[in-house]
């Protein structure tokens, strides 16, 4: 049940019926305050204007065409020309008494399913993932979980960098320091190897050129490179599952879907790109300018796209595969989880590929950026020594702390159980407070506020969702006993059904937007608001059947509520602790 699109779609016939334009919007919101109704019209004032009529004159004329008798209890014109909106309770209980006859999907009416292509993770091969890798793993996981859970067809897409000069350095380092197995190796050793590499890289002209050699030869298919490749990206991956797993990320090996599988596609790319007049040669390289962008000294901004010596660069790779994925993978969107730095560089991208006729007008794309996790100081989070923490030691962290927090309270758990319970604690700590920000911005990291059981946190959330069903659990109710019709009769019993059936306008602006705060927000005001639910109605002790089933009712939808948001997530949650 959508109430904001329901209102949303009368209202819209009330204001062409009282003379509005066709595409006017209503502005429908949800009211700040219980006072104002449940829903507002905010829009009456600006289309009033454009009609040149007074505002009230254009509520009152809305108000009588409004369709919407047994949805509302009472339709009032405050103010200059709002338009507060009361739901009805007894149609409160229907849309409630309806989800839960079937109450898999919460009521969602089904989508039109489009394919979206979500672009996140995509770390780097022959390097440790660390902290910077975590915001586009866990929320782009969220979009994916919350996409697939409204009927899209979904495409994971780990664009890892498992392609490039690197490649050519490390397999020249393999060579020179005679290490031929590969065998044995972690990721944690190619990272060294790969900062020594490096080194001979930068130092040694001699080396460099070999590497460079070994970069052509691995593009043109040489067996013996492509085999170590091949190990490089599989020592990485296999290395990184373990964190995916562990981050109760839903991505698997079937997901990599690197930049090595678009380098057949580049020097078609570039050719047809020079034929379209988008890219032209200038003093040796390949280049695209941008005539309608200037940067600061009036110069016109330009990128390359094939080097001198005949080298692709990480936006060639990047044309090459928006075009695929709308081209073969059929994608309707696509959608990009990287952070703010990199937002030049797709608009750059996107700007080629809609210039070349590769994206039709009909595919959107966008770029869900966001900011850094900072320490306390406000600068990027890092080791004491100024290097990038690992992913790995950072969760082995939240672990060590969550074992802190739970384990005294828990001393009678069986072992296994504490274990699962300490683990799934930490890691959705970590998760809920990334996740209940604002990605746009940076924010400061801070382990104490997400291991507390006040607030906005992971701790409080899983905590509130065993209460209720541990109302359940202690009268031993099965929830298929509640037969008897659901009744609103108190002020609290409203307010939580009304922010029950607010799920799908949640969910869908979740999808829409790629923001996981909006749901964490949701669901942390659907918590409370049970709590004072359950403070002033009885429910166990309620004075008669019906009220008792009632607000079973409301708690079960509660309960289910709470688990499909907090799963949408990425959030386990746990029966007891
Ligand atoms: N591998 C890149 C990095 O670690 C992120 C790739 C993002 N996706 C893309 N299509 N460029 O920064």
């Amino acid at each position: 049940m959508n109430i904001q699109a329901l209102l949303s779609n009368k209202i819209s016939k009330a204001l062409i019926m009282a003379g509005a334009p066709i595409d006017s919007d209503a502005k429908i919101r949800q009211s700040a305050k219980s006072q104002f109704g449940d829903y507002q019209v905010n829009g009456i004032m600006a289309i009033a204007k454009i009609l040149a009529i007074p505002p009230r004159q254009l509520a009152k004329k809305v108000i009588n065409f409004i369709d919407l008798k047994d949805v509302t209890s009472k339709i009032e014109i405050v103010g200059p020309g709002f338009i507060n909106i009361f739901l009805n309770r007894q149609w409160l209980a229907m849309q409630i008494d309806q989800i839960l006859i079937a109450p898999k999907r919460l009521g969602i009416a089904s989508v039109l399913p489009q394919t979206v292509v979500v672009d996140y993770s995509s770390p780097n091969v022959a390097k440790e993932m660390h902290v910077g890798h975590l915001r586009s793993t866990i929320i782009g996981d969220v979009i994916v979980r919350t996409l697939t859970f409204l009927g899209h067809n979904v495409i994971r897409a780990n664009h890892i960098g498992d392609w490039g000069t690197q490649f050519g350095m490390l397999i020249a380092y393999l060579e020179k320091v005679q290490h031929n197995n590969l065998d044995d190796m972690t990721l944690s050793d190619l990272e060294v190897f790969y900062r020594a590499a490096q080194k001979n890289y930068d130092e040694n002209e001699e080396f460099a050129q070999r590497s460079r050699a070994y970069v052509v030869k691995l593009q043109v298919g040489d067996e013996q490179c492509r085999k170590i490749w091949r190990q490089l990206v599989d020592i990485t991956m296999t290395q990184n599952q373990i964190s995916y797993n562990r981050l109760h990320v839903t991505l698997t090996k079937n997901d990599i879907m690197g930049e090595s599988i678009y380098n057949p596609m580049l020097p078609g790319i570039v050719a047809d790109l020079k034929a379209q007049g988008i890219a032209v040669e200038n003093t040796g390289a390949t280049m695209v300018f941008f005539n309608e962008h200037k940067n600061k000294a009036g110069k016109t901004k330009a990128v390359v796209i094939q080097k001198k010596d005949g080298g692709y660069l990480y936006i060639t790779t990047d044309i090459a595969c928006v075009k695929y994925r709308c081209e073969t993978l059929n994608a309707d969107r696509i959608l990009y989880y990287t952070d703010s730095r990199q937002h030049q560089h797709l608009m750059q991208t996107w700007n080629i590929a809609r210039k070349a006729g590769y994206i039709p007008e009909s595919v959107s794309l966008e770029h869900h950026m966001f900011g850094m996790m900072l320490d306390k100081d406000g600068k990027p989070l890092k080791t004491r020594t100024g290097g990038n923490i690992k992913l790995a030691d950072f969760l082995d962290e939240a672990i060590k702390r969550a074992d802190k927090l739970i384990r005294e309270k828990n001393l009678d758990m069986p072992a296994e159980e504490l274990k699962q319970l300490v683990n799934t604690i930490g890691i959705g700590a970590v998760k809920y407070a990334d996740l209940s920000k604002n990605r746009t911005t940076d924010y400061i990291f801070n382990w104490d506020n997400m291991l507390t059981f006040d607030g906005n946190t992971a701790p409080y959330m899983l905590y509130a969702y065993i209460r209720v069903i541990s109302i359940f659990k202690r009268a031993a109710i099965d929830e298929t006993s509640l037969t008897m019709p659901l009744v609103i009769n108190e002020d609290c019993e409203a307010i939580l059904a009304t922010r029950l059936l607010q799920f799908e306008e949640t969910i869908t602006i979740v999808a829409r937007d790629g923001t996981p705060h909006v749901m964490c927000i949701y669901l942390y005001n659907l918590a409370v608001l049970f709590s004072s639910f359950y403070e002033h109605c009885p429910i166990l002790n309620a004075t008669n059947k019906q009220t008792c089933h009632s607000r079973l009712k409301l708690a079960l939808l509660t309960a289910k509520t709470l688990k499909q948001g907090l799963d949408t997530l990425g959030i386990q949650t746990v029966e007891r602790m």
